[in-house]
C-alpha cells in the first residue's frame, strides 16, 4: 500500500520511519517533509487540498495520514472521503475540539468533561469588567482559534491579564484567532499528555508521555512547541488511566457521536492532574510533536494495522501494544526558538549514530547538495530507547554534541525527563 503522510515535523518523520517497518506498506510519500522524510520516502510540494486529492488519487494512495492541525481546520478529511478516499484524521467539525477552545470548553461542560472553570467573550469591554470583578488573582488567557500554540498566556495579576485581553482582542497579537477569547481558572498540578487513537465509537489510548513546553532547563523561559518528551509517565498509573478513560475519553467519544461528529484520527487531550482529578486544559486533534516520537518508538504493534482499524472503524485495545521499558526524545533547535532563528547551518554527525535504540527523528532540516541544513526552531528530535527511562537518558545524551550530532548555534534542554527520574517507579 502507498501512504501519503502531511506534514513535515519530527511526528511525522517518526509515524513514516514506524509506518516504513510494516510488511503492507510500498511507497511513503510526505507533502511536504523534510531532509530526513526524504530518505525513508519522497517528498512532494503540495499544500493545496485539491492538488493533494489528485495526487493521491494518481499514486495509488491506500491511506493518507494527517499530521498538523491546520489542514484538518481546512476540511482536509472531508474533501478526501467526498472523493472515496481514506484519510486518518478529524472532519473540520470534529476538529473543531482544537480549532476552537471555546467549542471545546463547550462541549465538556454539556458533556460533563472535567475543565477548568471558563468564561468566553468576544467582546473587549466585558472581558475586561470579568476581571475586574473577579476573586481570582491569577488567570489563563487563551485565545479561542488556532495560534501555533502560542495563543496562552497565564496572568499572574489583574493587570497582567487586562494587559492579555487587549493584546488578544484589540491589537490582534494572534490575528482572528483572539477575535473570541476565553478566561480560564489557572489550575495547579502535574501535566500529563494523553493521546488516543479512535475510530468514531472507541479511543485507545497510547503510551503516556510528557512534554516539556518551555525552552529551557528547570521549565524556564517561553512556551514552545515542545522542547522534549519522555514515555511512559510513571505517575500515571492504572487508576488515573482509568479515570481518564472513565472522565474524558469515553464521555468525548459518545458526545462527539451523539452529536454527529463521531471523532476519527488521534485525539490529544492535554491533561492537568489536580488534587481533584485529571482536568483537560485543551484538545488537540491530533498526535503531538514530540510525543509522537518517543511513544512510537515504543510502539510493538503495527501502527499501520492501527491506523487502518481507525478508519474502518474495527479499532480495539489489543491492536496497541507497548514494548516494555522507556523511550526519550531531546529537540535539537536554533538558537533564539521560540524567537527569530538563523537557518542553514550544517547538521554533522547524522551518520555517526549505528546505535538502534537512537533514532534521530527530522524536524525543521532540508537537503541541499550533500548535506542536511537547518531549516526551523526545532530541527531534530534525537529519540532513544532503553530497558528504563535512565538508560534511554543516557543513550539520548550520549549522542548529541560534537561526538554526535551537532550544528552551530544549536541549543537543547538538558534536564528533559526530570520528572520522570525524580519518580521512584522509573527510577533503575
Ligand atoms: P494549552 O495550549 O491550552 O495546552 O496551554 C498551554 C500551556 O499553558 C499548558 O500546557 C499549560 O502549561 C498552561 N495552561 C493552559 N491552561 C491552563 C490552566 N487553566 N491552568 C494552568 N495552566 C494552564
Ligand atoms: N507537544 C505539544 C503539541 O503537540 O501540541
Amino acid at each position: 500500500m502507498n501512504i501519503l503522510i502531511i506534514g513535515g515535523g519530527g511526528r511525522e518523520h517518526a509515524i513514516g520511519w514506524k509506518l516504513n517497518q510494516s510488511p503492507q506498506v510500498n511507497t511513503i510519500y510526505f507533502a511536504p517533509g523534510n531532509g530526513g522524510t526524504s530518505q525513508i520516502g519522497k517528498n512532494i510540494d503540495l499544500t493545496e487540498i485539491g492538488d493533494l486529492v489528485t495526487f493521491a488519487k494518481n499514486n495509488d494512495i491506500g491511506l493518507t495520514v494527517v499530521g498538523p492541525e491546520v489542514p484538518l481546520a481546512q476540511g482536509i478529511v472531508d474533501t478526501f472521503h467526498r472523493h472515496g478516499l481514506r484519510i486518518f484524521g478529524p472532519s473540520k467539525m470534529a476538529a473543531r475540539l482544537e480549532t476552537s477552545k471555546a467549542w471545546a470548553v463547550e462541549f465538556m461542560q454539556r458533556h460533563q468533561i472535567p475543565c477548568p472553570e471558563s468564561y468566553i467573550f468576544s467582546d473587549v469591554e466585558k472581558a475586561k469588567e470579568h476581571i475586574k470583578d473577579s476573586s481570582w488573582s491569577s488567570f489563563v488567557i487563551k485565545a479561542d482559534g488556532l495560534a501555533a500554540g502560542k495563543g496562552v498566556v497565564l496572568a499572574s495579576s489583574k493587570v497582567k491579564a487586562t494587559k492579555a485581553v487587549e493584546s488578544m482582542m484589540i491589537s490582534k497579537a494572534f490575528g482572528d484567532a483572539g477575535g473570541k477569547i476565553l478566561i480560564q481558572e489557572k489550575l495547579v498540578g502535574y501535566e500529563v499528555s494523553i493521546i488516543a487513537v479512535a475510530d468514531g465509537k472507541t479511543a485507545v489510548k497510547m503510551v503516556p508521555s510528557q512534554d516539556h513546553k518551555r525552552a529551557y532547563d528547570g521549565d524556564r523561559g517561553p512556551n514552545t512547541g515542545g522542547m522534549g518528551a519522555y514515555a511512559p509517565v510513571g505517575k500515571a498509573d492504572a487508576a488515573f488511566l482509568k479515570s481518564v478513560d472513565e472522565t474524558i475519553l469515553e464521555p468525548l467519544m459518545n458526545g462527539m457521536r451523539e452529536e454527529g461528529y463521531p471523532y476519527v484520527g488521534a485525539i490529544y487531550p492535554g491533561i492537568m492532574v489536580t488534587k481533584n482529578g485529571p482536568k483537560v486544559l485543551e484538545f488537540n486533534a491530533r498526535f503531538g510533536d514530540p510525543e509522537t516520537q518517543p511513544q512510537l518508538m515504543l510502539l510493538e504493534s503495527d501502527l499501520l494495522e492501527i491506523l487502518e482499524a481507525c478508519v474502518e472503524g474495527t479499532l480495539s485495545s489489543e491492536l496497541v501494544q507497548f514494548k516494555s521499558g522507556a523511550t526519550m526524545c531531546v529537540i535539537l533547535a536554533s538558537k533564539g526558538y521560540p524567537g527569530p532563528y538563523k537557518t542553514g547551518s550544517v547538521i554533522h554527525g547524522l551518520d555517526t549514530i549505528s546505535n538502534l535504540d537512537i533514532q534521530i527523528f527530522h524536524a525543521g532540516t532540508r537537503k541541499v547538495g550533500d548535506d542536511i541544513v537547518t531549516d526551523g526552531g526545532r530541527v531534530l528530535a534525537v529519540t532513544s530507547y532503553g530497558s528504563t527511562l535512565q538508560e534511554a537518558r543516557d543513550h539520548v545524551y550520549s549522542a548529541i554534541g560534537t561526538d554526535g550530532v551537532y550544528f552551530d548555534e544549536m541549543e537543547f534542554r538538558k534536564d528533559i525527563a526530570w520528572q520522570g527520574l525524580t519518580n521512584t517507579r522509573n527510577k533503575k
